[in-house]
């Protein structure tokens, strides 16, 4: 049961095509762009190596050439030096016009003159045998004519006629790469010793030298080094070819989960319209009640508040002071006559208790009836004298019980019974004088009518006898009367 809905997914998207063109596409499109990439970097790393290499070479061919300045400018400052003669170094014919060319030591030594050229076409043939570097003293109007200049040099020195500093370029010579290298050499003082006579002047460019540094050395670097960067580059395009492909592959797997997802997704999301519809609808059924239930509670409310108005006018219309008390006898509310009566405004009796306003007592006067009432639960009633006031009041406490029955506040109705009083007082004084006035004529009657009683007797008396005789008298006459017949 659990697992045929698992099975039934598992099918549903298995069926979809295993591969996306689209994704064909674009895997294709990074693998180019990669290539590209690798490539680039290549090349870009390839030249960067080559300029250092040819840079790392012309250094060397300007330190070659600093050393042979050094060299000349410490001949030149002692005016040439003396050497001793030898097969290879013989005097300088150019310098025959220089005296003392030629000298001899004390000893018998034969010393010749050695000018900075001469001495630097030696050293320089030197450094070829030792070190493969050329140098070459040279001017384009030579003295000595094996000084001339070769094509290359000849258009570096022009190139100095037009202010060049330096020229440098990679150049073959007798079959070989060299960096070449040439800088003007200028016409010092010192020069001018044996310049002079060749029409030299100082500042104007006598000539140059070339140095030729051989590149098979820097070259041997490059490709070492191009070597490494060749094999760098090839692991990296390899690595980046091998992500591709499971990438893709990840890609294409997932690729068709998403589908599937976004199918059911599709299929789950009308569902869900339907669903939010009904609750929509459901909902603003719903609103309309809540918006009746509303307009009926605010017309509750209206009728609520009217109901209060009417309750305050009445309570404020009543002519007897009413106070509504809470079970700690203290006011809540009190209406006009109360508050016209103790002089107060309603906001100041609010709070206090009835005993403190009435009667200036700490507790309840004794007869209460506000405590009778507490005490019995019902409506309590009772005269109370307010002595302060002078006045004479019939007091009702009425108990209003919250639906628990417990007693939450207490209406009390005084009614000002000052007149009726005082009528009754007086009443009563009248009937005192009044009954005072019975008694008397009752005393007086007493006594007329135990008088009247004797005076009864008297004559009950009287009148007995009188029928006494008269019944004598009526037997007296009968006797006669039969004695006459
Ligand atoms: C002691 C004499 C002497 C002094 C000092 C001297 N030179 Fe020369 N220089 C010569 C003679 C001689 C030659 C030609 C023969 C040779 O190559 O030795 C020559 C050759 C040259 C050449 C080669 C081209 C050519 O004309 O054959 C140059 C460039 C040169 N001198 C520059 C200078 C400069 C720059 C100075 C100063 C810094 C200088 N020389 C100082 C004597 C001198």
């Amino acid at each position: 049961m659990k697992k045929k809905p698992k099975d039934e997914k598992m099918n549903d998207y298995q069926n979809f095509p295993k591969k996306s063109v689209g994704l064909q596409w674009y895997a294709r499109g990074l693998l180019a762009l990669w290539s590209c990439l690798v490539i680039g970097s290549l090349t870009w790393n390839i030249m960067m190596t080559r300029e250092e290499i040819i840079s790392a070479a012309r250094i060397q061919a300007r330190v070659a050439y600093e050393k042979d300045i050094i060299y000349r400018r410490w001949n030149t400052g002692h005016g040439g030096v003396y050497v001793p003669v030898t097969r290879e170094t013989k005097s300088n014919l150019y310098l025959s016009e220089i005296p003392d060319r030629d000298i001899t030591t004390p000893s018998g030594k034969a010393l010749t003159l050695m000018n900075p050229a001469y001495m630097t076409r030696q050293v320089h043939e030197l450094a070829k045998s030792e070190y493969g570097v050329l140098g070459h003293i040279t001017s384009l109007a030579p003295i000595r004519p094996q000084n001339a200049a070769d094509p290359w040099e000849t258009q570096a020195l022009q190139a100095f006629e037009h202010g060049e500093k330096e020229v440098s370029a990679i150049g073959t010579i007798n079959g070989q790469e060299y960096m070449r290298l040439m800088r003007p050499l200028m016409t010092e003082k010192g020069c001018l010793k044996c310049h002079a006579a060749y029409g030299s002047r100082e500042g104007e460019i006598r000539g140059g030298i070339s140095v030729s540094v051989p590149m098979a050395p820097f070259w041997a670097i490059y490709h070492h080094h191009a070597q490494r960067i060749w094999i760098v580059h090839g692991l990296l395009w390899l690595m980046g070819l091998l992500g591709l492909i499971f990438g893709s592959r990840r890609l294409t797997k997932s690729e068709q989960v998403r589908i599937f997802a976004e199918r059911s997704l599709r299929k789950s999301f009308g569902q869900l319209e339907a669903k939010v519809e009904e609750r929509t609808a459901a909902l603003s059924e719903a609103n309309k009640e809540l918006e009746k239930e509303i307009a009926e509670r605010k017309h509750a409310e209206v009728e609520a508040q009217k109901a209060h108005r009417d309750w305050k006018n009445i309570f404020q219309a009543m002519g007897h002071p009413v106070m509504i008390l809470d079970p700690g006898h203290r006011v809540i509310s009190a209406n006009r006559a109360t508050t016209e009566f103790t002089g107060q405004p309603e906001k100041e009796l609010i709070g206090k208790r009835c005993y403190e306003i009435m009667h200036g007592t700490k507790k309840p006067p004794a007869g209460c009836p506000m405590q009778k009432m507490m005490a019995s639960g019902c409506k309590e009633t009772g005269e109370m004298e307010v002595e302060s006031f002078g006045r004479t009041f019939f007091v009702t406490c009425t108990p209003v019980n919250d639906q628990e029955g417990k007693l939450q506040k207490c209406i009390h109705i005084a009614t000002d019974i000052t007149q009726q009083k005082q009528a009754e007082a007086e009443l009563r004084k009248h009937r005192d004088q009044l009954e005072d006035l019975v008694r008397e004529r009752t005393e007086e009657l007493e006594v007329k009518n135990a008088e009247l009683e004797r005076m009864n007797r008297l004559f009950v008396g009287r009148e007995f006898r009188i029928k006494e005789l008269k019944e004598k008298l009526k037997e007296g006459e009968i006797k006669h009367f039969k004695e006459n017949e």
